[in-house]
């Protein structure tokens, strides 16, 4: 998948699905499911690295899981996430760690922000990096919120962040995710651009979805946001597993014969 054929998607009204992945068996999985496009995503600050957000997690660790991605990534964009103080410093910054993310292999990198951050977005389109934008309930600004928050509600809310789409759009991204704000507000905002909109917490007007992939498969239940949707129940099936793992040592049942050298 390449980036104008993830743009193509929206011209045919295919909808695009956009999965996380932060390690080599998962991004495997999730190409062999035929999800267009992997996020390495600063959630792994919480549900790799269990912090409380995102502000922690360094351009290292962010390298470091897009190397593991990118290295086994056939078909799938993959996209690196810009962590937190990586490109909001100056323009510098971002271009320069922009540039280490497609060198680790990204296609593309991510960031949080509208108008403000539409002169580095456009910075770094000039120089060849495709950047997705972000918008909406931006973890990063997680302590400007007060917490996670729908975003928008309000009308000179929603109208900037209208013209936040609209900046991203005229500065050269490829596409934005819109997160945590109300449906009629996505449906507004992917009626009026024509780069692809993926929705996390946006409702179901927008060109594609993004999922966490551990919230996806059950997988963490710290905080479960009423938009996501569990397609799987791992966390039970592997607490069963260990269980019943632990119950046969313990009586002797494992390893049995077959499992065992002669
Ligand atoms: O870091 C992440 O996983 C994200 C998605 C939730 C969009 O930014």
């Amino acid at each position: 998948m390449t980036i104008p054929e993830f743009q193509q998607c929206k011209r045919d009204k295919k909808r695009l699905t956009v999965v996380t992945a932060y390690d080599a068996l998962f991004a495997r999985i999730v190409e062999q499911a035929g999800i267009e496009a992997i996020l390495v995503g600063d959630s792994l600050g919480v549900v790799v690295q269990g912090k409380a957000n995102t502000l922690s997690v360094t351009m290292d660790d962010m390298l470091y899981h897009t190397r593991l991605v990118a290295g086994v990534a056939q078909r799938a964009l993959v996209i690196g996430d810009m962590p937190f103080m990586s490109y909001q410093a100056s323009h510098e910054d971002a271009l320069r760690n922009a540039g280490r993310f497609l060198q680790a292999g990204a296609h593309a990198v991510k960031l949080e922000g509208g108008t403000v951050a539409a002169d580095r977005v456009a910075a770094m389109t000039c120089v060849g990096i495709p950047v997705m934008g972000h918008l909406g309930m931006t973890p990063q600004s997680v302590n400007r919120y007060g917490g996670y928050k729908v975003q928008g509600k309000e009308l000179d809310r929603a109208q900037a962040l209208l013209s936040d789409a609209k900046a991203l759009e005229a500065a050269g991204a490829f596409a934005i995710v819109l997160e945590a704000i109300p449906a009629e507000l996505a449906k507004t905002i992917t009626e009026q651009v024509t780069i692809p909109t993926i929705g996390i917490g946006a409702g179901p007007h927008c060109d594609g979805q993004v999922l966490v992939l551990y919230d996806l498969l059950g997988l963490f239940d710290d905080f479960v946001p009423k938009f996501v949707k569990p397609y799987a129940h791992l966390k039970a099936d592997a607490l069963q597993a260990l269980r019943r793992y632990k119950e046969e040592v313990e009586q002797g049942k494992f390893p049995s014969d077959s499992e065992s050298y002669h």
